[in-house]
């Protein structure tokens, strides 16, 4: 039987439950009439200011944005102005994306003054450098790398611009460019690298090197090789002058690279009492600086590593075994004045300074700072006692001398490999200003490396 009471409970519970549904139908009214937030609108108020700031092909942009703000507010949920905003994001990009790139402001040549220059392995660390210094003199530079060990964000802040070329190309195989000079720096130049392909340095040093030559007797153009201290092997003689013949193993671990260099140098000869190359050979000692090769397995970027990671700094063998080291912009200094000189026989480009391994492990280990603990381990096969350059003839014939001092050059490099360990994402850039690649000696006045 129905009492009075259950329809009392009856009642309570119907107008609950209406209640409940005439809140939810409220607030789906609320939702789905709901205008952009302010956040929201600032956002895409914030795209138009931007894309109306970037200039005239952006004017029209940002009449097209104003008119999809407008349309947002139209909207009728949020859901739907996501969307539209993700749209329009991916337009502002498709835009951002043909905006001309900013370039630094390199030097005017007219046609007489200004070159086209061939780098080969100008992506890699050493190129990377010469290329931003040609490039802020005002020459056209044409970069030809295979990116075994280069790497194009070495270069990227070039591409685009008109004086700029990069060619993804092996030197193994024949090029036929027009240019005026040509540096040939393209060959690995770290044990690890040279000795991962023994065969491969070799083909590069030798018919890479012929194919280089071939060019330059085809169009005239004057050629100046990266060589080597390696082609003094271990040295009987100290410290190195050009005149001494060297000490090498020929069936070494590194003989690869030693020898080929050496057939290098002899193919520029060759070259050039055959066919009137005008040859420039630069007998390259240890060099160090940002954009170096963060697996390049020699003794400064693997100790800076090492201690910005808090792992031991390893020394092979005892120590004591010795090296010069030479800040990048000093050798790119150098190669340019060679390059330009009226002096064709080999000349040594490296910093005299000469250090102990165990000195370099403390000097490192200092700036960096942390827990590291400098160990020994066993000697490498081959590895050269003692390497310093004697650079009598690059001082008198070039007027040429290193510049930058061991401790601030390691300072930059430091920073840069600092940088580059603290990079997440690949839109995170680690660029060398090559603003500062127009003066080799800005270094000395304190300046820093910024970012692009
Ligand atoms: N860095 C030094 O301390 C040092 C010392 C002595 C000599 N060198 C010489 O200077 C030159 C540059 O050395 P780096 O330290 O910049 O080395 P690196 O490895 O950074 O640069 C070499 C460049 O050559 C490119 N390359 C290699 N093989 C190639 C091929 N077959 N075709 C086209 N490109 C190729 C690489 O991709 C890389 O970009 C090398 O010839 C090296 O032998 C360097």
């Amino acid at each position: 039987m129905i009492t009075v009471k259950t329809m009392k409970r009856w009642f309570t519970s119907i107008t609950a439950v209406a209640f409940i549904l005439a809140v939810i139908f409220n607030w789906s009214l609320l939702v789905s009439s709901k205008k952009p937030s302010d956040v929201e609108r600032a956002f895409v108020s914030d795209k138009a200011q931007h894309l109306a700031d970037t200039g005239d092909e952006k004017l029209q942009a940002t009449t097209k944005l104003a008119e999809e703000k407008n349309s947002v507010v139209g909207v009728t949920n949020l859901h739907e102005a996501l969307e539209k905003i993700q749209e329009l994001e991916k337009r502002l990009r498709d835009i951002e994306f043909r905006i001309p790139k900013k370039y630094p402001e390199v030097e005017f040549l007219t046609y007489k003054d200004r070159k086209r220059i061939l780098v080969t392995g100008g992506a890699g660390f050493v190129g990377s450098h010469l290329v931003d210094r040609l490039m802020m003199e005002g020459h056209e530079v044409i970069v030809v790398d295979n990116f075994f060990t280069g790497r194009r964000r070495n270069v990227e802040h070039w591409v685009g611009h008109e004086n700029f070329e990069l060619i993804h190309h092996d030197i193994v195989n024949p090029l036929y460019i027009e240019v005026d000079q040509i540096y040939h720096l393209a060959s690995p130049a770290s044990p690890p690298h040279y000795m991962y392909n023994p065969v491969k340095t070799i083909k590069t040093n030798t018919v890479g090197t012929i194919n280089v030559f071939g060019l330059a007797k085809r169009v005239g153009a004057r050629v100046l090789i990266a060589s080597t201290s390696e082609v003094y092997g271990d040295p009987e003689v100290h410290p190195q002058t050009e005149s001494y013949w060297g000490h090498v193993n020929p069936i070494g671990p590194r003989a690869c690279y030693d020898e080929s260099k050496r057939i290098s140098e002899t193919l520029a000869y060759s070259y050039g009492k055959q066919e009137n190359v005008q040859v420039r050979v630069a007998r390259i000692f240890n060099t160090y600086g940002p954009r170096m090769h963060i697996n390049d397995g020699r003794v400064v970027s693997n100790f800076i590593l090492q201690a910005l990671t808090g792992q031991d700094i390893t020394i092979y063998g005892s120590g004591k075994q010795t090296r010069s080291f030479q800040y990048v912009s000093d050798l790119v200094d150098g190669l340019i004045k060679l390059q330009n000189s009226n002096y064709s026989l080999p000349v040594n480009l490296g910093n005299p300074d000469e250090h102990t391994i165990e000195e370099f492990a403390s000097i490192i280990h200092e700036m960096v700072g942390g827990k590291s603990m400098i160990i020994n381990k066993d000697a490498m096969e081959d590895d050269p006692q003692r390497r310093k350059p004697d650079i009598t003839r690059a001082t008198n014939m070039l007027g040429w001398q290193p510049l930058v001092p061991l401790q601030k050059g390691i300072k930059k490099t430091v920073t840069f490999f600092r940088r580059e360990l603290m990079r997440s994402r690949h839109s995170e850039r680690n660029l060398h200003n090559p603003v500062d690649s127009r003066n080799a000696n800005s270094i000395h006045n304190g300046e820093d490396y910024n970012d692009l």
